[in-house]
Formats: structure tokens, C-alpha cells, sequence
């Protein structure tokens, strides 16, 4: 398999630059040098520079573009449908495309499904507030935006202030824990020392009951992607909380249909309920993305323009906990990681039997990114564009 890829054909390669470089955002124009073009033997070494420039073009990249556009399009345009389903125990909130019929199923879009019982967003708001939550996002998603760093402390920090009762001092947190859900936290006893930051993040809603000597009891910010809003809003009133109802929760939309279960969520939530910027988001993918094809080339030998034929390039994404890390270094003074990383006689979930890792995501790739944060932030790309001061990091094992 890998002695076949690096047989990889010279013209193709060429193509395949040609192609990229059409969409290129680097100050020069892609020059492809490609360590092995047919026979690795006789091949001219890759100047460093040279490939340091190629990984930031094609980190840049984001193949699954059109589809994202498409879709985001599609539901602008369309239509809502909101119904009463038989039996009374839920309502949906159906979207449709534009001239679509309902019953011709292929025309529906978008589905939301939630407990007719409990409190209900108002109707003749959702689909207003939809299309603005969903277009401003759309067009912050496209926008290459470091210096989104510098609007953390008012964007996220500010109103979990406000909702705290804290001083609005503009400053960020002192010290602050991401507690991963790593089944190596379960070896370390380290509750306590997690509790003593300033601010507590936690991942996915993972369940600290039962576990608390080693993961700690308390949360100031659940951080979740919108497929666990999504589950969260089949619960009557959109329960959301194994932290309790008072604990803000930061969101990062998987798919703009999404932004449905947000408006619902939303309308009946008792403590913020924010969503990254689009501009945040794409600068973390685009983060998780370089280190992708730096420690592909680097532990296979491989041109970086063969990252595509070993992962899933239109689903690739950084995982919640890499957004969560980024998302601390905006608005804390010390970042601790705790639950981030593998070991083989620990679980992948502390908290669950969950075997295999999703592989659109690349754990080595942020475990890289992570080391570089705590030894060498300077070298991070991107980042280092934001105009923050990156904070000090230590990860624990
Ligand atoms: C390539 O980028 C890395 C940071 O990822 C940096 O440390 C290195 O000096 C760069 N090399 C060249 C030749 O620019
Ligand atoms: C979410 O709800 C809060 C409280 O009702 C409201 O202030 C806020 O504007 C809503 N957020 C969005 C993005 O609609």
C-alpha cells in the first residue's frame, strides 16, 4: 500500500497541484516539488521553505467547500414547515426546499424533532432568526481571521461574566483546566487539582458522577459540538446539563442545519448558550489541518499532497477538544490540559466503552499541535498571526 502511493504518478501529482493552486491563499504561487516523483531514489531533496509554503497552501484548502456552500444555500432558500405530529408527543420543525412538496421526502432538508410537551420557541421567529444566525455564520466561516482571537475575551468571556455575577475587569482568567475524556485521566487522581482553576471547561457532556476523584466536580463552561445540541433537544425544555442548568455552554455547528436546534435550545435556556464564531472556527481547521499533513509527511516519507488518499478530506475536522484548548488560550493567562492523550491500557472515553476513535479526526496530528503549545508556541503558524499572547500551557499526562 505504501510503496504503491509512492509510486504515485508524476503527471497526476501535477494535476492535482494545478487544481489546488487555483484556490490558493499563499502570497506565492504553489511550486510543487514533490519528494517522489516515480522513483524516490532519484528525486531532488524538497527545500524546506518550499514545502513549509506548500503545507500552508494546502492547509488552506478546505475540499468539502462547495458541499458546505451548497447546503448552507439550500437552506436559506427554503421553506418552513411546522407540524403537529399524530399522537401529540412531538413537534417538528421541517425544512423543506423551496417549491418542494411535503411527502415528496426528497425535497426535505432539514428536521427538527422535539418534545410537544415543556416549553416551545415561537413559531414565527424561528425561521427569521435561522437565516440570520445561519448566513452570518456562513459568511464568518469564510473569512480567514486570526486576529478572531483578540474578540474571545468579549465574545465568550463577557457574558459568561455577566451570567456569573463576576467583575467585568476585561481580563482574562488566571488559570483555567480543558479536563479532556481521555481514559488515562482515570489513572491520575487529579480532581482536586483540576477544581483549583479559575475556570473549568468540560467536553461533550462527559459524565463526572462517580468519577470526580479524578476528573474533578466542578465545570464553569461546557464546551459541545451541535451533534450532542442536536441530542439534547429531544429532552423536554432541551435539557442539556449533567453539570446543572446554571453551567454556559459554548457550541461548534457540525452542520448548519444545526442552527435549527440552536434557535430551539436557545429559546427555552437558562444560562448562555453561545456558538464559535465562524471565523474561530475556520482558523482552528485550518490550524488542525497543517499539523495533519506536517506529521503525515513526516511519519510516512510522503509528499503532503498525498494527505487526501489516506484520510476522509471532506469530513476532516478538528476534534471539540482541540477547539476547546484554542478557544482557553483566548481568555486564560495559564492553560492546563488535563484527559488529552492515549495510552494503550487506558479507554478511549473515560466515561464510556466507546472502542474506536472516529478517524475524521487526527489525534496525533492535535497531540503535535498540543507539545508545540507547551514548548514552542512561536512555531505554531497561524496562531502566531492572532496578535495574542499565547498562554503558558502545560499538559498533564
Ligand atoms: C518551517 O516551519 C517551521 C514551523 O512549523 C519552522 O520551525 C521552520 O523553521 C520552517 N522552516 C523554514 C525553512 O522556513
Ligand atoms: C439566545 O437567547 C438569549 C436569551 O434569550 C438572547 O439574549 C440571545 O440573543 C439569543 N441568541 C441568539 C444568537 O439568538
Amino acid at each position: 500500500m505504501m510503496k504503491h502511493s509512492l509510486r504515485f504518478p508524476f503527471v497526476l501529482l501535477v494535476l492535482v497541484a494545478t487544481a489546488l493552486s487555483c484556490c490558493s491563499v499563499g502570497r506565492r504561487a504553489l511550486t510543487l516539488q514533490p519528494i517522489y516523483s516515480g522513483d524516490a531514489s532519484s528525486s531532488p531533496p524538497l527545500v524546506a521553505e518550499a514545502l513549509n509554503e506548500t503545507l500552508f497552501v494546502l492547509a488552506a484548502a478546505e475540499p468539502g467547500a462547495e458541499e458546505l456552500r451548497q447546503d448552507v444555500e439550500d437552506l436559506l432558500g427554503g421553506n418552513l414547515e411546522s407540524a403537529e405530529v399524530i399522537g401529540g408527543r412531538y413537534r417538528h420543525i421541517e425544512i423543506w426546499r423551496r417549491g418542494a412538496k411535503p411527502g415528496g421526502r426528497s425535497g426535505l432538508m432539514a428536521r427538527l424533532r422535539f418534545p410537544a410537551r415543556g416549553e416551545h420557541p415561537d413559531h414565527s421567529r424561528v425561521f427569521p432568526e435561522f437565516r440570520k444566525l445561519l448566513g452570518d455564520w456562513f459568511r464568518d466561516r469564510r473569512q480567514f481571521r486570526p486576529d478572531v482571537m483578540l474578540e474571545l475575551l468579549e465574545r465568550i468571556k463577557r457574558p459568561i461574566d455577566l451570567h456569573y455575577g463576576y467583575p467585568d475587569t476585561g481580563r482574562p482568567y488566571a488559570t483555567c483546566a480543558v479536563v479532556g475524556n481521555s481514559g488515562i485521566l482515570l489513572k491520575s487522581e487529579q480532581g482536586d487539582l483540576i477544581d483549583g482553576h479559575d475556570l473549568v471547561i468540560r467536553l461533550n457532556n462527559a459524565r463526572i458522577a462517580g468519577y470526580q476523584r479524578h476528573v474533578g466536580s466542578k465545570t464553569s463552561l461546557s464546551f459541545i459540538n451541535s451533534n450532542v445540541l442536536r441530542s439534547c433537544s429531544l429532552h423536554s425544555g432541551c435539557y442539556c446539563h449533567p453539570y446543572g442548568g446554571f453551567v454556559p455552554i459554548v457550541i461548534y455547528i457540525c452542520q448548519p442545519a444545526h442552527f435549527l436546534e440552536y434557535m430551539v435550545c436557545n429559546s427555552t435556556h437558562k444560562s448562555p448558550l453561545l456558538v464559535t464564531d465562524g471565523r474561530f472556527d475556520t482558523l482552528c481547521a485550518r490550524i488542525i489541518k497543517y499539523y495533519s499533513l506536517k506529521t503525515f509527511m513526516e511519519k510516512t516519507g510522503n509528499h503532503p499532497m498525498l494527505w487526501g488518499k489516506f484520510h476522509d478530506q471532506k469530513m476532516f475536522h478538528y476534534s471539540s477538544g482541540m477547539q476547546a484548548v484554542v478557544l482557553a488560550l483566548g481568555v486564560c493567562e495559564k492553560v492546563s490540559i488535563f484527559g488529552f492523550g492515549k495510552s494503550p491500557d487506558a479507554k478511549h472515553h473515560y466515561h464510556t466503552n466507546q472502542k474506536a476513535e472516529l478517524d475524521l479526526h487526527d489525534y496525533a496530528a492535535e497531540y503535535e499541535f498540543y507539545r508545540d503549545l507547551a514548548e514552542r508556541p512561536e512555531a505554531i503558524p497561524f496562531l502566531r498571526d492572532a496578535g495574542i499572547k499565547v498562554p503558558s500551557v502545560v499538559f498533564y499526562h
